[in-house]
């Protein structure tokens, strides 16, 4: 969350965001915190904002439309990730039109555009990729996911090629399924990624033993989905109060806490909550500033979590 004065600094920068509903802020001047993509070390904003669910929604419906075009707006004040797939109804269409308006009013904001090919076929993978470059009007995808490790040996093929003419940045994998991970950690060792993504939070550590310290040692980017459990998670602590002690990490609510916690850890390159709602967007990026808990303060933020979540 904002405090009185980052608040008082974003009114006097004149950053009050015009496309933001009536008084949300752009979070512009936050200093989000980057990591480095191990590859490149091209740095990145720790919080990006996944698609799925949220942003499925009719583009004629110009008030759910405004919605998204808030929260995308957040988003790129930072140069963050967004995260979407032909697997998400309509989504990468919203995002399109949300893009396009953006440029129209001359919003000139960076995006790191992460979408995935999702078919058991590879001809019909290669159409795929187009209609995503069609509906993002993309020219160049910075991240390029192999869905759900889906026909992986095929269209890993042809991201390699499309790679290397520059048709995209970067190329990865991804899971959300732990039955997955050893073919997942075999493609790891095995071939020649500079992105994973899988699933991550405060209730789901199993990505600690195998697959994150891999992916430091491989020096692999690493973005986690699902780190709200689908937002089930909020449901498991509703009511429930968070520790005195979370004001030391600038904590001030239970997304902050979920979010610090992954973003702490020394693998994480980027984390992509998703939401529908603009203000859900800020309070999710102002996790990624101030200070982050260390290894003593995560075992306890995990102790406490488990002994008030129902
Ligand atoms: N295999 C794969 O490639 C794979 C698998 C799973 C997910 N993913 C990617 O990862 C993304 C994230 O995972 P996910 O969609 O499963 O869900 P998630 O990020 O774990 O949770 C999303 C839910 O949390 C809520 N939320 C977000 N910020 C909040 C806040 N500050 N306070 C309260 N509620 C908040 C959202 O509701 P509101 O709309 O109300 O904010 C939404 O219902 C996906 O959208 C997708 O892009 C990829």
């Amino acid at each position: 969350m904002l405090d009185r004065r980052e608040f008082l600094q974003l009114l006097s920068s004149g950053i009050l965001a015009t496309a933001l509903p009536s008084g949300m802020l752009s979070a512009k001047s936050l200093p989000v915190l980057s990591r480095v993509i191990p590859k490149t070390g091209e740095s990145i904003p720790m919080i990006g904002l996944g698609t799925s669910r949220t942003f499925h929604v009719d583009v004629n419906d110009s008030v759910e439309m405004q919605k998204r075009l808030a929260v995308v707006r957040a988003l790129l004040s930072t140069g963050g990730m967004i995260d979407s797939s032909p697997m998400y109804s309509n989504a990468e269409e919203v995002i399109g039109k949300c893009l396009d308006k953006l440029t129209k009013e001359r919003v000139d904001e960076k995006l790191f555009s992460a979408s995935k090919v999702w078919s058991v076929n590879t001809q019909a993978g290669i159409r795929e990729y187009a209609e995503s470059e069609k509906l993002w009007r993309e020219k160049q995808f910075d991240l390029m996911y192999v869905h759900n490790l889906l026909n992986w040996e095929e269209h890993l093929k042809t991201l390699q090629a499309y790679k290397q003419e520059g048709r995209l940045r970067y190329l990865g994998i991804t899971t959300s399924h732990r039955r997955r991970h050893a073919e997942f950690q075999k493609i790891m060792k095995e071939q020649d990624i500079d992105f994973v993504q899988f699933s991550y939070s405060i209730a789901n550590r199993l990505a600690e033993e195998k697959l994150l310290p891999l992916a430091q040692e491989k020096e692999i980017a690493v973005v986690i989905n699902r780190g709200f459990q689908t937002g089930h998670l909020f449901k498991r602590v509703e009511g429930k109060p968070l520790p005195e002690w979370a004001k030391d990490i600038q904590v001030e609510s239970w997304a902050q806490f979920m979010l610090k916690f992954i973003i702490s850890h020394p693998a994480v390159t980027v984390v992509i909550p998703a939401t529908s709602n603009p203000e859900h967007m800020l309070e999710n990026m102002a996790a990624a500033k101030g200070p982050m808990p260390d290894n003593k303060m995560r075992e306890e933020m995990v102790r406490y979590f488990e002994s008030v979540a129902s």
